[in-house]
């Protein structure tokens, strides 16, 4: 299956100042790991990110990115400017983006393309609403999110994306779907990708689970076929935690 990635993303957390000796506590945890490790920080941390990242296996992502090259878009960070700076991956469409600062399939779409042009790895975020579980419509919507997040991308670009499968009501909650809950979907987002490219590509994606994944947890999850590892959220601010969980992905 897709290879093992273990990445936090501190949403609106930690401070530049803190960042450089943060980052550089993960990379003396995690040296050993196994699997590829990425903190996905705000933008006003990254330079200090990769700045600590250097010379150690952490890769830095960021959390956004706009779709558009260069131009009139006051606030906005574009790809080029990401990958000016060192950074390797991009979270694209989680679920608080599309709650509140109305991301939707389309601009994750677009943005999902604009990172690959632009050689960073898009880590596109997918997931149910607890309302949508109890509908009985999970595998329907989640399955809509992927075809649309592949739109225009041709089978070598699209084995290069991880899909971060996060429902919506696991995140923050301390409320982990079940292993079993997990895999079903995440076997289920590869049958998606199966059926748009083929098996070599399907298999060939990094699948992530996210929400409320901790130290506790993870090695549960992460044995999982179709679970390639975890987007980290709470568990990702502490060291000593998110080390734990790049452990336990082997
Ligand atoms: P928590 O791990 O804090 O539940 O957050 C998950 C998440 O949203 C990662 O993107």
């Amino acid at each position: 299956m897709g290879k093992y990635i273990i990445a936090g993303n501190w949403k609106m957390n930690k401070l530049p100042s803190e960042t450089y000796d943060f980052v550089k506590e993960v990379a003396a945890k995690v040296s050993n790991a196994s699997c590829e490790v990425v903190c996905c920080t705000p933008y006003v941390c990254l330079a200090p990110a990769v700045e600590a990242a250097k010379g150690t296996n952490v890769k830095i992502g960021a959390e956004n990115l706009h779709f558009e090259d260069k131009g009139a878009f006051t606030g906005e960070v574009s790809a080029d400017m990401l990958a000016d700076l060192g950074v390797e991956y991009v979270i694209i469409g989680h679920s608080e983006r599309r709650q509140y600062f109305a991301e939707t399939d389309e601009t994750v779409n677009l943005k999902t393309k604009k990172a690959l042009s632009k050689g960073l790895v898009p880590i596109v975020c997918v997931g149910e609403s607890l309302e949508q579980r109890e509908a009985g419509v999970t595998m329907d919507l989640i399955s809509m999110q992927v075809k649309k997040a592949f739109i225009g991308i041709d089978a070598a670009d699209a084995a290069k994306v991880v899909i971060a499968y996060e429902p919506i009501w696991a995140i923050g909650t301390g409320k982990t779907a079940t292993a079993e809950q997990a895999e079903e979907v995440c076997a289920g987002i590869r049958a998606v990708i199966a059926g748009l490219y083929g098996d070599d590509t399907a298999k060939a994606v990094t699948i992530q689970y996210g929400g409320s994944m901790n130290a506790g947890n993870a090695a549960e999850l992460l044995a999982k076929p179709n679970i390639d590892g975890g987007l980290i959220g709470g568990a990702s601010l502490k060291s000593e935690d998110f080390s734990v969980i790049v452990g336990a992905a082997k």
